[in-house]
C-alpha cells in the first residue's frame, strides 16, 4: 500500500510536542511506553478528529483496513492531549468540532510543529474558511463526506510532501553549514596574518573572544545563538585591520589626524568582510562595526550611545581594554589585573557599560592576564 518515498520520524515529532504549552491537564514528561513501541512500527499513525460518531467510525475502519494506525478523539482538546503524548504521523480533521473548531486546532499545532501533515474535512457551507486554513498551513481540505479512498490519497501526498520538504530544508541547512565552515576558516587565516605581523596582538583577538564570552554566560537569558554571535564578533573584532595600511598600522610614534581617521575605519571594513555571514548571524556584523561605540557616544564610527550599541560590542570594549593593559606592549610590560580594574571602574558610564562593570567585578579572575 504504501510507496517507497514515505519516510517517518516519529521521535523527533514526539520531542516538538513534549515542549510545547497547549494546557492539558496530563503530560508524560518521559517518552510513553505506546511511543517507544510505536518507534518500531511501520504504520503511519493517524490521528482523527471527527465529532460525528458515524463519519469517525467509518473512517477509522477503512483507515484500518488501508494499513494505517488510528486514534480517533471527537474534539479539539482531546486531539492536543494525544499530540502532547504521542507522536503521529499525520491528523485527519473536521473542521466544524464542538468547542475549539479545527482551524484553532491547527493554528495551535503549527504554533510548534510546521511539518505535521494536517488534513481538513469540511462541510459545504465551510468552504471559504477551509480555504483559509489551506493558507494557515493545512496541508489539503477535503469535502464530507469523504471516501476513505481520497483520504488516504491526500494523507499519503501530504506526507510525501512533507518528507520531501524536510529533506530540501534539511539540505539547505547543512550547505548553508558548510559554507559558514569554509567562510569562518578562511577569515581565521586573515586574522593569523593579522596577529602574526604583530607579536603584541598575538592570541589578542582569541582571548578577547574568551572574555567577552565568559562575561556574557554570567548574564541572564542569554541564548545560545546570541553567545555564538558574541563569541565570533569578539574573535573578529579587528578583522578589518586587513585593509589599513602597515605604515600606518605599526607605525612607531603617534597618529596623526589623518592616520587616525584611517585607522578608524577598520571598523567598517570588518563589517563588510563579514557580509556573508549576515543571513545566519546578523549580529556579528553589528558588533564588529560598533566595537569602539562608547557607552556616553563619544566613539566611533556612528556615535551611537547606551544600549543602541549591540551587547557583543559592549562587552567587547571592556574585554579589549582588559587585554591591551594585561598585556606586553613594545612600550610597556603588561599590567595588572587589578590595574585593569582600577581602569575599567572609572569608564563606568563614559566608555564602559555601567551595567556590565559589575560582571566583569565578578569574572576578571579567571581572565588571561601575562602578570
Ligand atoms: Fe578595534
Amino acid at each position: 500500500m504504501f510507496g517507497g518515498t514515505v519516510e517517518f520520524h516519529p521521535t523527533q515529532r514526539h520531542i516538538l510536542w513534549g515542549s510545547a504549552d497547549i494546557n492539558t491537564s496530563k503530560r508524560s514528561p518521559s517518552p510513553p511506553l505506546r511511543t517507544l513501541i510505536q518507534v518500531k512500527t511501520e504504520k503511519p499513525y493517524i490521528l482523527l478528529v471527527e465529532d460525528d460518531p458515524d463519519q469517525s467510525q467509518l473512517l477509522e475502519l477503512g483507515l484500518g483496513q488501508q494499513g494505517f494506525r488510528v486514534a480517533a478523539v471527537r474534539d479539539a482538546r482531546s486531539a492536543l492531549h494525544r499530540l502532547a503524548l504521542e507522536a503521529f504521523d499525520a491528523v485527519v480533521s473536521d473542521l466544524g468540532l464542538p468547542g475549539m473548531r479545527g482551524d484553532e486546532l491547527l493554528r495551535l499545532i503549527r504554533n510548534v510543529d510546521q511539518s505535521l501533515p494536517f488534513i481538513m474535512l469540511t462541510g459545504e457551507n465551510n468552504v471559504p474558511t477551509a480555504v483559509q486554513s489551506v493558507r494557515d498551513g493545512a496541508d489539503e481540505y477535503l469535502m464530507k463526506p469523504a471516501s476513505v479512498a481520497t483520504v488516504v490519497q491526500h494523507i499519503l501526498s501530504a506526507m510525501d510532501r512533507r518528507v520531501r520538504t524536510n529533506a530540501e530544508e534539511r539540505r539547505l541547512r547543512d550547505a548553508d553549514k558548510a559554507q559558514i565552515k569554509a567562510f569562518l576558516t578562511g577569515v581565521q587565516a586573515l586574522v593569523n596574518s593579522l596577529e602574526t605581523k604583530d607579536q603584541y596582538t598575538r592570541d589578542h583577538s582569541k582571548k578577547v573572544a574568551q572574555i567577552a564570552l565568559m562575561m556574557a554566560k554570567e548574564l541572564p537569558g542569554m541564548s545560545k545563538d546570541q553567545l555564538r554571535e558574541i563569541r565570533i564578533g569578539a574573535w573578529l573584532h579587528d578583522i578589518g585591520k586587513i585593509g589599513i595600511p602597515l605604515t600606518i598600522l605599526h607605525k612607531n610614534g603617534p597618529l596623526d589626524a589623518e592616520e587616525w581617521e584611517e585607522v578608524k575605519k577598520h571598523t567598517i571594513y570588518g563589517a563588510r568582510i563579514l557580509e556573508p555571514l549576515s543571513k545566519h548571524y546578523p549580529e556579528v556584523q553589528r558588533i564588529v562595526r560598533h566595537e569602539h561605540e562608547r557607552w556616553d557616544g563619544k566613539g566611533y564610527p556612528d556615535g551611537i550611545a547606551g544600549t543602541e550599541i549591540p551587547l557583543g560590542a559592549r562587552l567587547i570594549m571592556i574585554a579589549d581594554t582588559y587585554d591591551a593593559i594585561c598585556s606586553n606592549r613594545p612600550y610597556r610590560a603588561a599590567l595588572t589585573r587589578d590595574d585593569a580594574l582600577k581602569v575599567i571602574r572609572e569608564g563606568a558610564g563614559t566608555q564602559f557599560d555601567p551595567g556590565l562593570v559589575p560582571v566583569f567585578e565578578k569574572t576578571y579572575q579567571e581572565f588571561p592576564c601575562a602578570t
